[in-house]
């Protein structure tokens, strides 16, 4: 299971009100990691990527209200064609998504006509329709895995989590686009060295998306930083990690919104941030005001055209169920 349901108490003053209009509409409320935490408080289901696409696909709810950015609910949308996705700012982009477009994947593929196309699912519909699988930070390896071993592999648009799989894998047939987030990409091994001092007896989590990664994964096979103690994982990779570690000390490189998830779920236990400046400006555009609006006036519908929509969801349709 990779997704979470809310263990804490609603306490914004907004609250019940959406809790009220969700119950009026039949509307589920997905909230990723990264969400503010009062929007992480409200919703009925918080998680990754991977976990909150699956979340959507078994969703008995006529509406499903996406708050995370945009690529995530036009996955949903995809998924459950039948029913209505809503995500409360349309503006929640993503800047890892917009490093690869339809028109740059195509001209790539040209390139590469034997190669499987594996997308992180941090992209547009557009670009999943001309993919052969999606893939999360979570099944990334395993998708991979699951491609002949003599098939060239096109991967984008995340270099880094790209780097991380062909490291993982051993695999020399991996053609990498070179992407990246800006939140993750800015994380520098010093950063993590910086939180290596500072908390030495700490467990360290770094989401394969960040700029250290392929260094720690060097300092991990050199065993300077030790393999028990540093782990390259998801978002729900972390939240798991915190909660069944007997550790209580905890180093976090990723966006820091998570830290709110893992309070609530390993209460008692200490999370440090790699770095304060892990903030996604998209994840923070959803706010408990703009939730209201959304679950009142049924806005801002996100709807993906019937033929990227077709093309996309056997991509997408991989990716659910690999886990
Ligand atoms: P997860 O797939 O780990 O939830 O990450 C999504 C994301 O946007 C990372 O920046
Ligand atoms: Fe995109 Fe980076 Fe924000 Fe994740 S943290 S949604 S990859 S911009």
């Amino acid at each position: 299971m990779t997704t979470g349901t809310n263990l804490s108490t609603a306490q914004h003053p907004l609250a019940d009100r959406i809790r009220d209009l969700a119950h009026k509409r039949n509307a589920v409320i997905l909230a990723h990691n990264y969400q503010l935490p009062d929007v992480q408080d409200v919703a009925d289901f918080v998680g990754d990527s991977l976990g909150l696409s699956q979340e959507a696909a078994r969703s008995n709810a006529d509406v499903i209200v996406f708050c995370g950015v945009h690529f995530m609910a036009e996955t949903a949308s995809i998924l459950c064609p039948d029913k209505t996705v809503l995500i409360p700012d349309l503006e929640a982009g993503c800047s890892l998504s917009d490093t690869l477009t339809a028109a740059q994947l195509k001209a790539w593929k040209e390139r590469y006509p034997e190669a499987a196309v594996v997308t992180y699912v941090n992209t547009s519909a557009a670009v999943k329709a001309l993919s052969d699988y999606c893939c999360t930070s979570s099944n990334a390896v395993k998708v991979v895995q699951s491609i002949p071993e003599d098939q060239p592999v096109l991967f984008g648009p995340d270099m880094f989590l790209g780097a991380f799989v062909a490291r993982t894998t051993g695999r020399k047939n991996l053609h990498l686009w070179a992407g990246e987030c800006h939140v993750h990409a800015a994380v520098r091994p010093e950063d993590v060295e910086r939180a290596r001092e500072a908390h030495p007896g700490a467990d360290f989590l770094i989401h394969p998306e960040c700029g250290c990664v392929t260094s720690c994964m060097v300092y991990l096979k050199d065993k300077d930083l030790k393999q028990e103690n540093a782990f390259i994982t998801s978002t729900e990779g972390m939240v798991r990690h915190v909660t069944a570690s007997p550790k209580r000390e905890f180093v976090v490189a990723t966006e820091t919104g998570i830290l709110h998830r893992m309070k609530n779920v390993a209460p008692g236990k200490a999370f440090f941030p790699v770095s304060d400046a892990m903030e996604c400006k998209y994840m923070k555009m959803i706010t408990m005001e703009k939730l209201v609006r959304t679950l009142d006036q049924g806005v801002y519908e996100v709807k993906v055209p019937k033929d990227i929509a077709e093309r996309a969801r056997l991509p997408i349709e991989r990716m659910v169920a690999i886990t």
